[in-house]
């Protein structure tokens, strides 16, 4: 059985446990899906008010639906399309303060009010996006945006297809 937890009282510090506790869950294991999924259960279990965390996969210019918590999504986005398919084409985190001024969301939980979604790079190659969202209007802020990079940096190679 995992059993972390973390007595963080700040984002910063809650941030660099969530990376600890990644770090130690997929260090040395090779399936991608497996990390994908422990990482999914572990963003939604530690970071307060979400309704939905997890991987979309790029797949061929496209975005596929990967490990994931929260309620059944969108299975296809094509990169530069929604926050996730922009996050994609651009390689860049959007933080998104509320979905529904976002031209051209993807709604898959009518709950959703906020998102963030960061790409995640390994060797050059986009291989995936981590997609956070929230049923509070502006959930997410900059120390989300560092926390969750630095998630993704450390993932970038485990989660290789
Ligand atoms: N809202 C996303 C779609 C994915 S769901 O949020 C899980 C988007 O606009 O790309």
């Amino acid at each position: 059985m995992f059993d972390f937890t973390t007595t963080a009282t700040d984002k910063p510090a809650l941030y660099a446990d969530l990376l600890a506790a990644a770090d130690a869950l997929t260090a040395g294991e090779l399936d991608a899906v497996a990390n994908m999924a422990n990482v999914s259960a572990l963003l939604m279990d530690w970071l307060p008010d979400l309704n939905w965390a997890g991987f979309y996969r790029a797949v061929d210019r496209e975005l596929v639906l990967g490990p994931f918590q929260g309620k059944a999504a969108c299975i296809r986005i094509p990169f530069g399309q929604g926050v996730c398919g922009i996050a994609a084409a651009t390689r860049e985190t959007q933080l998104v303060a509320d979905v529904h001024a976002f031209p051209g969301h993807i709604a898959c939980d009518a709950a959703s009010q906020s998102e963030l979604v960061v790409p995640v790079v390994a060797d050059g190659t986009l291989v995936a996006v981590i997609d956070l969202d929230s049923p509070l209007p502006a959930r997410f802020d900059a120390d989300d945006a560092v926390g969750i990079e630095s998630l993704a940096a450390r993932l970038g190679p485990r989660i290789c297809p």
